[in-house]
């Protein structure tokens, strides 16, 4: 077994109807919050307006921010940290997707430890001060609401790094499945496919055997794909929406890992891709590379994809075409040249993986060993 240490919201609302009973809790962080948002949604749906009435109702005096990008820069973090500092608030709340919350978490720390977050990323300070973060999730996806990770950006570099601290886990979060019901069938498909790798991807990098945290990865995999094109066909179903929502938290909570863990190395891949092409949707990108990922490792370690197949499909040699299907059926099975990437930016991309994950001697170790050539080898095969 290998020594695990967890961390988690101290307060964790989910359920239909559940916004106003968590948001009763916020008064606890103080009396003054920045509502950060992403452009259009949290305002043209009315959502930011209920937050702000319903804060009002409790006591608190709420600014809002408006405006992350999806893959948000490192530039906006900052110049959203200013304006945070300006208000000098108790704590900010995030609302809205992974996107916002990550940023939402970036700017808490960019803000409150006046610095540029880029600069943070890169220094990775032992020590470090944050506004408390509210996050209230508007998809099921990412996990960010149960977890210390934010991403960031850096398109002038064409790089996306994470910073995570036990600090930066939200000390309250909300996810009301309402508020989920009018996310779009490809959206919802691609936040199933970022909750699927969550669970996949430490699995088949773990570590020797540790039968529970197995039991919940494989279980989550499972789940994730039987309820995902439910879902879709159901998308006012709270019932199935709050269980994708559950699933997308515990995807992220560490404790599926628990004994092994396995790191999260096609996650890096798609951050490359993704800092190289802002434009295309995390989990978009995940699916993009998911088959591709399975192919290059599954002879590798053929005692973990036994299982993973036993459990998803019948048989080793079904469990790609499983996969692939599965991503066709929910409408997200798409090659990397159908996502507008050139083929002259695979070599740099598998170069950059290199360089930022790179950390045992120009290999990424999660912990089966990928070089330069191994890493070009799936973008090639994603293309
Ligand atoms: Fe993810």
């Amino acid at each position: 077994m290998i020594a695990a240490r967890l961390s988690f919201p101290s307060q964790y609302f989910i359920g239909p109807g559940i916004l106003e009973k968590g948001l009763k809790a916020v008064p606890s962080l103080g009396n003054r919050t920045v509502i950060i948002t992403g452009k259009r949604w949290a305002i043209e749906s009315g959502t930011l307006d209920k937050v702000m009435k319903i804060l009002s109702e409790n006591g608190v005096e709420s600014h809002h921010i408006p405006g992350i990008s999806p893959n948000p820069d490192h530039t906006e973090i900052d110049k959203m940290a200013e304006m945070v500092r300006e208000i000098d608030p108790d704590f900010l709340t995030g609302l809205g997707g992974g996107s916002v919350l990550d940023a939402t978490k970036a700017i808490s720390i960019a803000a409150r430890m006046e610095r540029k977050i880029w600069d943070l990323i890169i220094e990775r300070p032992r020590k470090v001060n944050v506004y408390p973060v509210v996050a209230i999730s508007t998809i099921a996806a990412s996990g960010s609401d149960f977890d210390g990770a934010a991403v960031v950006n850096n398109r002038s570099l064409k790089a996306k790094l994470p910073i995570g601290y036990p600090e930066l886990i939200p000390k309250i979060s909300v996810i009301d499945v309402e508020l989920h019901t009018t996310i779009s069938p490809y959206y919802t498909a691609v936040g199933c496919v970022d909750i699927f790798c969550q669970f996949y991807e430490p699995y088949i990098m773990g570590q020797g055997h540790f039968e529970y945290s197995e039991i919940m990865a494989l279980e989550g995999m499972k789940r994730v794909i039987e309820v995902c094109p439910l879902v879709i066909e159901n998308p006012d179903d709270v019932n199935l929406r709050g269980e994708l929502a559950y699933l997308a938290s515990i995807s992220m909570s560490g404790l599926a890992r628990v004994g092994r863990d396995g790191k999260f190395s096609m996650h890096w891949l798609e951050h490359v891709l993704s800092g190289h092409y802002p434009e295309i949707p995390h989990a978009q990108g995940l699916a993009t590379l998911l088959p591709h990922y399975t192919k290059f490792f599954i002879e590798r370690r053929p005692e973990v994809f036994e299982r993973v197949a036993k459990t998803l499909s019948d048989s080793i040699e079904n469990l790609v075409p499983f996969i692939e299907n599965w991503l066709e059926k929910i409408g997200v099975r798409k090659s990397l040249r159908e996502l507008g990437v050139t083929e002259s930016s695979l070599e740099p991309m598998a170069h950059d993986v290199i360089k930022y994950y790179g950390w045992e001697e120009g290999r990424v170790s999660a912990p089966i060993p990928m070089d330069f050539n191994d890493v070009l080898e799936i973008y090639r095969m994603a293309y």
